[in-house]
């Protein structure tokens, strides 16, 4: 059978953890990549500064699904600083390495959560700590 996944990736596509809207969130990252057409929305629940509840919404492929379920693993009890310290090749690892066609798709994850914590810095008027 022809497969380029690691075991990681056909897991988290298959039964992907964390997935679904949050109603209640404290902030949403929304990213796009206008080549594929895949779209990744990333909701996070934060309390004292730490991320408690982190979900996805993925319209995408099954590697974007994959590495979306992957960031909200790594994510989910980090503090906001280290949720963005968390870098695109760090998703692509936790998941046993991607084909190089679809490294992009974990950009996607990445850039997500760091939108959603950029958001909550803005809107919760921490902005000393946001990037403009
Ligand atoms: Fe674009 Fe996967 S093909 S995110």
């Amino acid at each position: 059978m022809f497969n380029i996944y690691s075991k990681k990736v056909i897991d988290h596509f298959k039964n992907p953890r964390n997935m679904g809207e949050m109603m209640d969130a404290d902030a949403v990252g929304e990213v796009g990549n206008p080549t594929c057409g895949d779209l990744i929305y990333i909701y996070i629940k934060v309390k004292d500064n730490i991320i408690k509840d982190i979900s996805f919404q993925t319209f995408g492929c099954g590697a974007a699904i994959a590495t979306s379920s992957m960031i909200t693993e790594l994510a989910k009890g980090k503090t906001l600083d280290e949720g963005l310290e968390i870098k695109r090749t760090d998703v692509a690892n936790a998941l046993d390495g991607l084909p190089p066609i679809k490294l992009h798709c974990s950009n996607l994850a990445a850039d997500g959560l760091h939108k959603a914590i950029n958001n909550y810095r803005m809107e919760k008027k921490d902005k000393d700590n946001a990037v403009k």
